[in-house]
């Protein structure tokens, strides 16, 4: 944690969000305003996704969890399919060793066996590299839909309670989520003017507080994030309470 970042921007450590959820939006719209085909706005947004795991660990957050490519997104071109694609596998080629020398730890969520063998490797090489780090924990969902990995966890669980390996509970449930060791979301970031949850996080962000912001996703800078972190500590969470 550095704390002369949070103070530059008038934030206390205490009062930040345990986990925070991203849905990267608006990387085509912010090309298109520039004239640019819609995959330079895919690798500017890789640039934003180094800043803010960066600023994360300065800021002390325990864990964030970014939106890369949902369950629907298949169904795009393929070549801007092919370019987000690409675009993972060489960030995690490019950023494995400096994420692991800042601590942090790695995973990934979604549905891997949907993902090409290289990238497959790739994401278990990383996992397995940053395994033990005490530091974020970066997850970051791949071919990943809310009701797929409910629906997963739902039949997983009835499948091993049919073999009599389990006896069906809540616990038993929540350890088949993809998720199993994270906090449950805080705080919802979403970009670029959209008020929809987009299939993201649906069981895990049952109380998180929500942010919307016009800004793309390629301009959502480290002084948008705290601006977003502010708003944050002046929310009230009651979770049914008074
Ligand atoms: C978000 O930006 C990136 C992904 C969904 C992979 P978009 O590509 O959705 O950009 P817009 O929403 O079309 O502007
Ligand atoms: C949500 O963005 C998915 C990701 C950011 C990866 P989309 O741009 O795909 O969402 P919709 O289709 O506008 O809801
Ligand atoms: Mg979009």
């Amino acid at each position: 944690m550095d704390k002369q970042k949070l103070e530059q921007y008038g934030l206390e450590a205490e009062l930040l969000p345990r986990h925070i959820a991203m849905i990267m939006d608006g990387n085509g719209r912010w090309a298109k305003k520039r004239l640019m085909p819609r995959t330079f706005g895919h690798k500017k947004g890789v640039e934003r996704v180094r800043e803010i795991v960066k600023t994360s660990s300065l800021f002390g957050i325990q864990a964030i969890t970014l939106y890369a490519f949902s369950t629907e997104n298949w169904k795009r071109p393929a070549e801007e399919v092919n370019v987000l694609m690409s675009l993972l596998a060489q960030y995690l080629q490019s950023e494995i060793d400096d994420l692991d020398r800042n601590g942090v730890r790695f995973r990934m969520i979604g549905d891997r066996s949907g993902l090409s063998t290289q990238l497959q490797q790739l994401i278990e090489n990383a996992e397995r590299q940053t395994e033990n780090n005490t530091g974020l924990i970066l997850t970051v969902a791949i071919n990943y839909g809310g009701q797929a990995e409910i629906e997963q966890a739902a039949v997983a669980m009835a499948k091993d309670a049919a073999e009599g390996k389990c006896v069906p509970s809540a616990e038993e449930f929540k350890k088949r989520l993809y998720t199993n060791g994270l906090p449950p979301v805080d705080y919802l970031i979403r970009t670029s003017g959209e008020l929809r949850i987009s299939n993201f996080l649906l069981y895990q962000a049952a109380y998180a507080e929500l942010y919307f912001t016009e800004v793309y996703w390629p301009d959502f800078d480290e002084s948008q994030y705290a601006q977003a972190l502010r708003a944050y500590t002046a929310r009230n969470r009651r979770y049914g309470g008074v």
